[in-house]
């Protein structure tokens, strides 16, 4: 969701961490606590402006986040994710450590692990830390005489990367590095060592020229350019993973037209009828792209899902909040598959989209800006 850092007002700031509070304790069954909670934030409030979470409440409250996250179908597992406090992190390479250290927990060699890494949140309306990264692993894009090389979806921030001194090697997929900025100071980059980027080589279960398209992607979709409001609290570098639904990949990174655009490859491979479109080859083609990609990161061993399975356990998750008393929100546009979504019980609900928080919200690409 897309909205304005709210402005600093440590009067609203007590506000937001009141109802925070109160919540954040109530679900964790410490009623207690509340009002002695209460009163040490607001006295921090009005000494220094600011508070701090308890490490409890960060990590109740990046999973409430994950919980409010309309477009998500991965929810059931909110309860699963592993948060690791990076509040100290204090220069871009203590942060870029903490970043190595997240790739390395959340791939788990295969066995993704949703994990959320924290660094500071801003102070007193001042931001500590960005990430410009999209997501932590990314393939970088080049305009070239003969057209686009690599992801054309990564153009901007590989063109920025490139006047910060970076090349990379000119192939469809060469791994961006991490853009890390402190405060106001100019960003520093940093490679990501390869022994910490996951990635599949993607073949098909029956068709052996699959391999011959050479495509690849990466294991664990780093999110990394949000923000996560906690109680009044901005947390700007916040990075966290799930696993991928197939379709993320073979229906849209590699299918969409202004991605990697390989669905006339795969069609003419495949020997339909790509001049027509009523010959639906694009509806068969995709279907065995995706069944490429499930079966490719099933046989390196690296987690994914497919999108009923996905929207089952959707379904798990609306059952379990309701048990819980609480409303599912939910973005419908987001949360049906991109194939064959009427084959899933979400195509047929209808879906509130009220933004609750605490949630993960867009921020301004700080390398588009004018
Ligand atoms: N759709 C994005 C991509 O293809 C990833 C977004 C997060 N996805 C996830 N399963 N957690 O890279």
């Amino acid at each position: 969701m897309h909205a304005p850092v709210p402005a600093y007002d440590p009067d609203a700031l007590y506000e937001e961490a009141a109802a925070f509070v109160r919540q954040c304790y109530a679900e964790l069954d410490r009623e207690a606590e509340i009002e002695d909670r209460l009163a040490a934030i607001e006295a921090s409030i009005a000494e220094t402006g600011h508070y701090e979470h308890t490490f409890d409440e960060l990590a109740h409250g990046a999973r409430m986040a994950w919980r409010n996250s309309n477009r998500c179908i991965g929810r059931l597992f909110w309860q699963r994710l592993h948060v690791l406090d990076e509040r100290d992190a204090d220069d871009a390479e203590a942060v870029a450590d903490g970043l190595y250290r997240h790739l390395e927990y959340a791939t788990n060699d295969g066995a993704i692990r949703p994990t959320i890494t924290i660094f500071k949140p801003m102070v007193r309306g001042e931001q500590q830390v960005r990430l410009w990264n999209y997501q932590l692993v990314r393939y970088a894009g080049y305009e070239t005489d003969d057209g686009i090389v690599g992801d054309p979806d990564s153009l901007a921030f590989t063109e920025y990367c490139q006047s910060r001194g970076w090349a990379g090697e000119g192939t469809d997929y060469d791994v961006l590095p991490l853009v890390i900025q402190l405060r106001d100071r100019e960003p520093k980059l940093f490679e990501i060592p390869d022994e910490l980027v996951a990635e599949v080589p993607i073949r098909h279960p029956d068709y052996e020229w699959f391999d011959e398209l050479e495509l690849k992607w990466y294991g664990v979709p780093v999110v990394s350019n949000m923000r996560l409001e906690i109680g009044g609290l901005q947390y700007t570098a916040a990075p966290f993973n799930g696993w991928y639904v197939a379709t993320e990949i073979g229906a849209r990174n590699f299918a969409d037209e202004y991605r990697y655009d390989v669905l006339p490859e795969v069609g003419d491979r495949m020997g339909l009828d790509t001049s027509r479109d009523r010959s639906l080859w694009k509806d068969e083609a995709l279907v065995e792209l995706n069944k490429a990609v499930v079966h490719s990161y099933d046989r390196e061993g690296v987690t994914i899902v497919d999108h009923h399975t996905a929207a089952r356990q959707f379904e798990e998750f609306e059952k379990r909040e309701a048990e819980a008393d609480r409303e599912v929100t939910g973005d419908w546009t987001w949360l049906i598959p991109p194939v064959s979504p009427a084959t899933t019980h979400v195509f047929h609900k209808k879906y509130d989209n009220e933004i609750r928080t605490p949630n993960y919200f867009y921020q301004d690409a700080p390398h588009e800006d004018g």
